[in-house]
């Protein structure tokens, strides 16, 4: 063991080696803290070089890797087992944007870039990275692009796996796959590039990638909306895109208990609204033209206002309040990415990821609800997200004073009623957050046999000797 770490040293230099237990610790656990791993080493390398050379290493001395990204999954998938045999390979010191190319519309960036830094060098250039989600300031877009993160302007933009053309990949023998495309168009036999998007570390380490820009946006209009019930914030939503002019770019949904958890637990958070609702609605509609200024034309808050007033004679809106300016647009944007946050100071939870078509939200929803409280009466469900793409945060909260152990007692009574009325629905029990290790039995149990042996096929011809994120997505 001494020899590995001093042969990995020599590759990453002291930098790239954590070893004491006190700097180990935050890469050894997930950020829900569902699990706490061990490792015989972190290993941080500063090129595609590196991580090469610690991939064939490890490959020769048969250990296996968990890669990691900026450790915000909620599946588990970048958390190491318990026997310490594995070693974390973080990129977070792979962090350079490589170029920015703002003519064909497209930045370069290493695997260990933040987000956010993707996100404000677009804006810096007149142009949009449209991935959002309420992990921006820590998560890398190596983690986004490995788990095909969703978030909150995928209606209109797509998922990561639609924002990128290129990607460069260690595999699991330590070569390099240079993919940096930036090519729209590219039928050159199988897509090796949509293998390794979503493959959660199991099939390779992404290092580089060519993402796509879009024009910046230079009106938005944003609501926070109360509306009567699901069914209310769909119809809202459906007769929103031809208001807009297919401009709406994010319709997320949320019950009253979420943002009540929001209100207890994060500091400075305000309720938009004087009264409280059951269901509520966080509307956003953008576009790239501008509004000249002393032009008599109508820009996208009339239109929306417009809208409301209607859809509130029609009773689909009970009470709106329309963003006036961009700190406000952000205060209501907090509450909903807060969620998360909220739910876990509030205690133990039951995370459901799933989604169903839009037009089957509402009849999921009620036959759910009534499946979640017939398995544990007292539970107290948090519903929320991006309704716009069908995906539902249909998660569950312990009884207020439970402990975990008590709680999870009824995971799978719990899970296995709304999994079972997800697949009903024709939907999927991982809309965004992916299987990590989390799921893996739900996965096993909800594909079918040739769907599972065809991954397990390709995991096993890329990955021979089960060395790239072990024990995670299946069970080889
Ligand atoms: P990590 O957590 O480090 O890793 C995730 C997985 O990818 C692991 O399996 C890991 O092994 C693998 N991996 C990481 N980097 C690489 C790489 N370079 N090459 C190969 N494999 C790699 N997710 C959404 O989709 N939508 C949301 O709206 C959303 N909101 C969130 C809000 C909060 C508050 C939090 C905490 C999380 C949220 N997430 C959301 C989940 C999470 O942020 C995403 O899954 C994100 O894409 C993970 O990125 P990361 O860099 O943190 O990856
Ligand atoms: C979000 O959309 O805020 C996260 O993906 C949800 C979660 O914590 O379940
Ligand atoms: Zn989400």
């Amino acid at each position: 063991m001494t020899d590995l770490i001093e042969r990995l040293r020599a590759i990453v230099s002291d930098k790239g080696l954590i070893l004491d237990e006190d700097g180990k610790h935050p890469y050894l656990t997930d950020w829900r803290e569902t699990y706490l791993g061990k490792a015989l080493a972190i290993v941080r390398p500063a090129t595609t070089e590196e991580v090469a050379a610690v991939v064939k290493l490890c490959a020769a001395e048969k250990v296996a890797i968990v890669p990691q990204g900026g450790n915000t999954g909620m599946m588990g998938g970048g958390t190491p087992h318990e026997d310490g045999h594995e070693i974390v390979l973080s990129l977070n010191r792979m962090n350079r944007i490589l170029d920015i190319d703002t003519i064909g519309y497209t930045m370069t960036v290493e695997a260990g870039v933040i987000l956010k830094t993707i996100q404000e060098t677009a804006a810096q250039h007149d142009r949009l990275f449209p991935l959002s989600l309420g992990a921006e300031g820590s998560c890398t877009i190596g983690g986004n692009l490995s788990t095909n993160a969703g978030g909150v302007q995928v209606l209109h933009y797509g998922n990561a796996r639609q924002l990128v053309l290129g990607i460069e990949v260690v595999t699991p023998q330590g070569e390099v796959w240079n993919g940096l495309r930036a090519l729209k168009k590219d039928n050159t036999g199988y897509d090796l590039r949509d293998l390794y998007l979503g493959a959660e570390g199991t099939l390779g380490i992404i290092t580089k990638a060519v993402l796509k820009l879009w024009p910046k946006p230079k009106d938005v209009a944003t609501a926070w909306i109360a509306v009567p019930s699901p069914e209310a914030a769909v119809e809202l939503l459906s007769g929103a895109h031809a208001a807009s002019e297919d401009n709406v770019t994010s319709c997320e949904l949320m019950a009253r208990q979420g943002i009540d958890f929001v209100l207890d637990h994060v500091p400075g958070s305000t309720d938009p609204l004087q009264e409280k609702y059951d269901w509520y609605v966080l509307l956003e509609w953008s576009s790239t033209r501008a509004r000249r200024p002393g032009a008599n034309e109508t820009g996208l808050a009339e239109k929306m206002e417009a809208y409301l007033g209607e859809a509130m004679e029609k009773g689909l809106v009970l009470d709106a309040a329309l963003a006036q300016n961009e700190s406000q647009a952000r205060a209501f944007w907090a509450i909903r990415e807060n969620h998360s946050e909220g739910q876990k100071r509030e205690g133990p939870s039951i995370k459901h990821d799933i989604s169903v078509s839009v037009s089957r939200i509402a009849d999921f929803m009620a036959e759910g609800l009534a499946a979640m409280k017939k398995a544990l009466p007292d539970c107290r469900p948090v519903v929320f997200g991006h309704v716009g793409d069908g995906n539902l945060h249909f998660n569950c909260q312990s009884p207020p004073g439970w402990n975990k152990t008590q709680f999870m007692a009824y995971h799978h009574a719990i899970s296995g009623a709304v999994y079972d009325l997800v697949v009903g629905h024709g939907g999927s029990i991982s809309a965004e957050h992916g299987i990590g290790r989390l799921k893996v039995e739900d996965l096993a149990h909800y594909r079918s046999k040739v769907e599972i042996d065809t991954m397990r096929t390709i995991k096993r011809a890329l990955d021979p000797q089960n060395l790239m994120n072990p024990g995670k997505i299946l069970q080889v």
